[in-house]
């Protein structure tokens, strides 16, 4: 389920257990996360020494400081919410349930059981200033916030509820929420506007046994492809020395990426 290097042909056996860890499940109202809590715990870490309670997936983390840093955003951008516990999001529902009424909790609030926040994988973040709304932080289209926004893709983020896709996301417009799904995924999201839920229906165009998604970025083309887990056999075979990575889709199948080297 990580990035590995290959010195044979191999054969890669993707149980079906991993349909549901990586870095591109898709959790939302329709798909629950499926993930062992216990698991989800081992793999977390702090996003900064300011801020220790919040904890983030290891390689998100890692990234989402580099993007703070490249964006000069030390100061002036705090994280406000990363992984959740269940029981922390059935509180978080509750609360707000009682607070703001149910119509305005269905909004911004997931169901237990279905926020990305559980996987480790989602940061909410708000500009610096006093009283940081919890469920809807300020995260502003200007300065180091807007920054942020635009360089997030280069650091494996999408924003992750746009504004005009809730009747696919199922979530209000969330300025502040942002979604690790680790690069080229990012940049291909960000470039044709895709929600997560699009993509992950995008993918389904480039099987195992048929043309795969290339895409070039510095000095590197990714070869993405998607194995169904019903239809196909569940073992793929691999050309040697090559890096790739496998994330399930939460759904019914796992996304390959193959990395190589290139000249231009
Ligand atoms: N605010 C997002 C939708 C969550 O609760 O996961
Ligand atoms: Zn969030």
């Amino acid at each position: 389920m990580s990035t590995n290097l290959i010195s044979n042909m191999v054969r890669l056996n993707l149980a079906n257990s991993y349909i549901h860890m990586g870095n591109l499940v898709l959790v939302n109202r329709k798909n629950p996360i499926n993930k062992p809590e216990s698991l989800i715990i081992k793999n977390l870490e702090t996003v900064s020494t300011d801020y220790k309670k919040i904890l983030l997936d290891k390689t998100a983390a890692i990234m989402l400081r580099k993007l703070i840093q490249a964006c000069g955003g030390e100061n002036e951008i705090v994280p406000v919410s990363g992984f959740r516990l269940l029981s922390e999001q059935i509180a978080i529902y509750n609360d707000s349930t009682n607070e703001n009424g149910e119509e305005f909790t269905r909004k911004y609030v997931a169901l237990p059981n279905h926020s990305e926040h559980q996987t480790g994988l989602a940061i909410d973040v708000a500009k610096n200033q006093p009283d940081i709304d919890f469920i809807c932080p300020s995260f502003p289209y200007e300065g180091i916030c807007q920054d942020f926004r635009e360089k997030a893709s280069q650091y494996g983020f999408i924003k992750r509820y746009p504004k005009g896709k809730e009747a696919i996301t199922g979530i209000s417009h969330e300025p502040w929420h942002f979604r690790y799904v680790g690069k080229p995924h990012s940049q291909i999201i960000s470039d044709n506007n895709f929600t997560l839920e699009e993509y992950i229906e995008y993918l389904k165009q480039f099987p195992c046994d048929g043309m795969h998604l290339q895409v070039k970025n510095q000095g590197w083309t990714a070869e993405i492809f998607y194995v169904n887990a019903r239809e196909e056999a569940k073992s793929v075979y691999m050309p040697e020395n090559l890096y790739y990575e496998v994330s399930g889709n939460n759904i019914d199948g796992f996304i390959v990426t193959v990395w190589r080297q290139c000249n231009d």
